[in-house]
């Protein structure tokens, strides 16, 4: 077994403590942040820190890496007000991933990847044509994490779009179905397997 004490970690080289801290944590939720500027600019880029916060009301949040260089999703989601949430699918990993290249605002990931927009409804963010479980958000609130500059975005779930086949009847969501991948790290891509699913537990008599 290998220890890293704190010590350790701050005199390591900088990109093995990348690599490091961010699998360490376990795998990450893997999607692909779609927006829109106020000039009709699409945007598209991979966000592992999407989380869960609440389901009544539906609350989703992200954490933001430090505004000190162009941040278009963030510019566009503070324009709008509203962004998309598409899950990254085992066949578009290489895609997805190549959306965290940094290209200048004015050029649009969709048009350097495969990846195509879609709009549904009148909501007014790119989907991802083809993503089997996609998410439309509402901006709420943004908290500032003091410790290393990052923000945290909370937002509202206003619409899901999930292929039928994903969908269970007591409206459990089946990633495996969707082939939906998780994160390792910050380039790992791995295609979980559902092992077992489990009643609500209660203490044991
Ligand atoms: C696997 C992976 C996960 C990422 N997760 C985040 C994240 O949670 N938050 C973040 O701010 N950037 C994250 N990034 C970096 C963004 O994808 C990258 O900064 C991208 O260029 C942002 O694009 P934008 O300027 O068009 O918004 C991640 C990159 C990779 C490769």
């Amino acid at each position: 077994m290998k220890l890293f004490t704190r010590s350790d970690i701050d005199q390591m080289d900088k990109i093995y403590r990348l690599n490091l801290i961010n699998s360490v944590t376990g795998y990450k939720s893997a999607n692909l942040l779609g927006t829109k500027s106020t000039t009709n600019q699409l945007n598209i880029a991979v966000f592992s820190s999407i989380t869960h916060l609440g389901s009544n009301p539906p609350l989703v949040g992200f954490v933001l890496r430090p505004t000190t260089v162009p941040r278009d999703t963030y510019k566009n989601i503070k324009e709008t007000g509203i962004f998309t949430v598409n899950h990254i699918h085992d066949s578009i990993i290489e895609d997805a991933h190549h959306t965290s290249a940094k290209y200048p605002t004015e050029i649009s990931e969709f048009d350097q990847t495969e990846l195509e927009p879609e709009f549904k409804g009148d909501f007014d963010a790119p989907y991802v044509k083809n993503a089997r479980i996609s998410l439309g958000c509402k901006f709420q609130n943004e908290y500032e994490i003091k410790e290393n500059d990052t923000l945290l975005i909370v937002s509202e779930i206003v619409e899901i779009h999930i292929h039928d086949e994903a969908l269970e009847d007591d409206g459990w969501v089946r990633l495996d179905k969707a082939k939906t991948v998780a994160i390792n790290g910050l380039d790992g891509y791995a295609l979980p397997n559902l092992l077992e699913r489990f009643s609500y537990a209660r203490p044991k008599k």
